[in-house]
């Protein structure tokens, strides 16, 4: 009887994900469509700030014309409000370009079809990804905040990969990183110091990912499970235990290669991806 209790209560829970993820798989599809829709106003900011920056030359030309020398002590206010209004229009610019850069990636890996191999700049698709779980972590955990270190080979070339996946992978892994400092801060002293860190290299034909924490760690209990599709340490609503079934299957069946880690209670969590770089 007891038995037929337990099996009830895990279709509810298999109810409950298959919920859940139906509506991250929307989300997906909306923030492709939010991103999309992003991207006009932005490129009026963008050459907006341009034609301004085209407008200030034409202004010290005027000035110039006039008989004004802005390089004259009598002038410096003038030549000073010039320069700051440049610096102004090129900030606007440069954060204009950035935020194109965001939304061209959201568009990139949210359109690859899902079993599509790209050539990706894996250091671009780290930055974006890793901060990206930063931030959505800053906005659902109070008080959590952490130092993100981040080291990645400048040598390594573009690999083919599934990105859509492989950036899943990352924000799966990233979440778990800073959900165990989080972790760790409430029950230590003031002197710690939450840290990630997050690196990639390349050995021999293989390209490595690692994402270190040190946060709460893990007891050897938890080390036999966690590959475990619905095994969760974590309270209802703060995890599905989806994520790292989820991120073995798209390392080691759909990539051909493997997922490692290393885990010491109270003090460090480091999982190593490892893929082949020609496939
Ligand atoms: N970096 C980590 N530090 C400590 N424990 C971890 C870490 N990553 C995973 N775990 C453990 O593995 C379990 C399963 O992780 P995961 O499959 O991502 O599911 P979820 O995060 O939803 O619990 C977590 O509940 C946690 O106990
Ligand atoms: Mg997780």
């Amino acid at each position: 009887m007891s038995d037929m209790k337990e099996l009830e209560q895990q279709i509810q829970d298999l109810r409950t994900q298959i919920q859940k993820s139906e509506k991250l798989s929307s989300l997906g599809i909306l923030s492709a469509g939010i991103a999309h829709e992003i991207q006009n106003p932005l490129n009026f900011v963008i050459n907006f700030s341009q034609i301004a920056n085209d407008m200030v030359d034409d202004l010290t030309d005027i000035l110039d014309e006039k008989g004004f020398d802005l390089e004259d002590e009598e002038n410096k206010e003038l030549a000073d409000t010039i320069a700051t209004l440049r610096s102004y229009l090129a900030k606007i610019a440069e954060h204009g370009n950035r935020a194109t850069d965001i939304i061209q990636g959201i568009l990139l890996y949210s359109r690859g079809k899902s079993d599509e191999f790209i050539a990706t700049s894996i250091q671009k698709l780290l930055k974006e990804y890793v901060w990206l779980s930063f931030h959505a972590m800053r906005a659902n955990l109070t008080d959590f905040n952490v130092t993100i270190k981040e080291e990645y080979d400048p040598t390594i070339p573009e690999v083919k990969i599934i990105p859509q996946d492989i950036s899943r992978a990352i924000i799966n892994l990233m979440n778990n990183a800073c959900y165990a400092v989080w972790k760790r801060q409430q029950n230590t002293d003031s002197s710690y110091v939450p840290t990630v860190t997050v690196k990639a290299y390349r050995q021999g034909e293989h390209l490595y990912i690692s994402v270190e924490d040190n946060g709460m760690g893990m007891s050897d209990e938890v080390k036999q499970k966690l590959f475990n599709a619905f095994f969760t340490t974590k309270p209802i609503g703060e995890g599905t235990g989806l994520g790292l079934s989820i991120t073995r299957n798209i390392i080691e069946e759909k990539h051909h290669g493997k997922i490692v880690f290393e885990s010491e209670e109270n003090r460090y969590t480091r999982f190593t991806i490892s893929i082949p770089m020609n496939p």
